[in-house]
């Protein structure tokens, strides 16, 4: 198979990280007789330094045009000014909104030999085996009115939380297909006590439910889920939310992993290329250090090649690699560990199967 892939390695620890990815990418591609061509375009703090806008309109044209987007971290202290102008993080809301990636899928599992580098109790996380469907382009992050106006009184801020409903449609199903290949359970969670957006979000899950008679739905408040995700974390298969929530409850379920360093995410659209990221940020204060956890985006690497190039078994080759490196003590800093990212990419890219 030959794929186009753009990488946007971004600001702070995402160049060591994504530069991992792209070596177990080559290493799977040479396995199994992959041709991989990769682009490199900034993003984020980077792309404002030489251009003064967080996604230029050619990054954005690369990642059209391209089978797939590999992304690393964007922002760092230097850009942190809330009310500058110009901000790394616009530039992933720029190209979230620009690929239509309205899904964003967060698995989040609990290997056995890491229960006791989270501060939850081992006995909580036994079986912990869940993917959390966000969706990402609606919701409070782009509705509008938003912004800011002055009168006598003083200063007034809103953010406006819409859905249309075909919106919460496409993002529901999708976690219903998911929950099919999986343990047939989702947990729809929403406000639905206090939000109109939630009602109409649980009216339509409740529809969809009903066309899908073998998958188990449970709603739930969202203030609820943010408990049981520490409580009974083993109960989640397939959790389905709005943009927000979803921000929210994928950092809190992180812990569960044991480190953010561990996860990786895809964002999904309707077609088109998809974008693969580590949920964990660009972490500045180790930035430039080699220690970082290459985990994250190496098993985003492999969420690419399933979602997008539909090379499952190189895909499963990746996540079987890394579960070993782990189980057999490789670690880096973040779990406590002496590993540089180098060294524990190396060790997984030595696991990974002769041939796929
Ligand atoms: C995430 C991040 C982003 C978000 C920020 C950096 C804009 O927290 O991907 O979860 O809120 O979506
Ligand atoms: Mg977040």
């Amino acid at each position: 198979m030959k794929a186009n892939l753009v990488v946007l390695p971004g600001d702070g620890i995402g160049p060591e990280v994504t530069s991992s990815a792209v070596r177990v990418l080559q290493s799977i591609a040479k396995r199994g007789g992959h041709q991989f061509t990769f682009t490199e375009h900034p993003i984020g703090g980077c792309s404002i330094e030489k251009h003064g806008a967080a996604l230029t309109e050619e990054t954005l044209q690369a990642c059209l045009a391209s089978d797939a987007v590999l992304l690393g971290a964007v922002g760092g202290p230097k850009w942190d000014n809330p009310n500058a102008p110009v901000r790394p993080e616009q530039g992933l809301l720029a190209i979230r909104k620009g690929l239509g990636l309205y899904a964003n899928l967060r698995p989040v599992r609990s290997h056995p030999a890491l229960l006791d580098s989270s501060p939850v109790k081992p006995d909580r996380l036994a079986g912990v085996d869940m993917i959390v469907v966000r969706e990402l382009t609606g919701g409070l992050y782009f509705g509008e009115p938003k912004g800011r106006t002055r009168d006598q009184s003083g200063e007034r801020a809103v953010d406006s939380m819409v859905y249309h409903d075909y919106e919460i449609v496409r993002i529901v199903e999708l976690a219903f297909r998911l929950a099919k290949s999986r343990r047939k359970k989702v947990s729809s969670v929403d406000k639905a006590n206090v939000l109109e957006t939630s009602r109409l979000w649980r009216q339509i899950a409740s529809e969809i439910a009903v066309r899908n008679p073998g998958v188990a739905i449970e709603h739930m408040l969202v203030d609820t889920a943010a408990m049981r995700l520490i409580t009974s974390p083993a109960m989640f298969d397939v959790i389905v939310t709005e943009n927000t929530f979803g921000d929210i409850l994928t950092d809190e379920a992180s812990v569960l992993a044991g480190s953010m360093g561990m996860l990786p995410s895809a964002s999904l659209g309707e077609k088109g290329p998809g974008l693969y990221e580590p949920i964990h940020g660009s972490a500045p204060d180790i930035a430039g250090r080699g220690i970082a956890n290459p985990v994250g985006s190496i098993l985003s690497a492999a969420m690419l090649l399933r979602y997008s190039l539909g090379l499952e078994q190189e895909a499963l080759a990746i996540e079987t690699a890394t579960d070993r490196a782990v189980t057999d003590g490789c670690r880096t800093a973040d779990l406590a560990g002496k590993l540089t990212t180098l060294e524990m990419t190396d060790a997984i890219i030595d696991r990974l199967s002769a041939k796929v």
